[in-house]
């Protein structure tokens, strides 16, 4: 195993910021037209010295040990930084803790940084239906996300 996989399967192992956020301020979703894998997003701001930032993120994912290794240091990476700076920031960027992802895999740290995008560049995220129990998949299938939640298709090359 070298570093980077070490690395990943040390975030795999123990993901920081696993999960929903039920008092979320913003909500971002997408998906990959390369492998099909999803990746949703959960941001919290506060106030601090008259700036916005970013209190706290999480995700969920339902993609490769790479897209969650690279969610799990992006959404750390991401606390104290305004939403402007947030999003600016490109998935090699959100995965340098990571070490430079193989080309194969580049996708995946553009996933998060599309779901990251899609968070900032929505609306607020809808309070929490009655009905959590749906998985991200399962609220995909069924039409049921957050009405203001899209869910972004991304085509890479062609
Ligand atoms: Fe699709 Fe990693 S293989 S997100």
């Amino acid at each position: 195993m070298n570093e980077q996989e070490a690395k990943i399967a040390e975030a795999i192992k123990n993901p920081k910021n696993l999960g929903e956020m039920s008092d979320a301020d913003a909500v971002g979703t997408v998906g990959s037209a390369d492998c099909g894998d999803m990746l949703r997003m959960w941001i919290k701001f506060r106030e601090e010295n008259g700036r916005k930032i970013i209190d706290r993120a999480t995700f969920q994912s339902f993609g490769c040990q790479t897209a969650i290794a690279v969610a799990s240091v992006a959404t750390e990476m991401l606390k104290g930084k305004t939403a402007a700076e947030a999003s600016t920031m490109s998935g090699e960027e959100l995965s340098a803790p990571l070490g430079p992802l193989p080309p194969v895999k580049i996708h995946c740290a553009q996933l998060v940084e599309g779901a990251l995008r899609n968070a900032l560049g929505g609306a607020p995220a809808e309070p929490p239906k009655t009905n959590t129990s749906k998985t991200l998949i399962d609220q995909l299938s069924a039409g049921t996300q957050p009405a203001k939640t899209k869910v972004v298709l991304e085509r890479k090359g062609r």
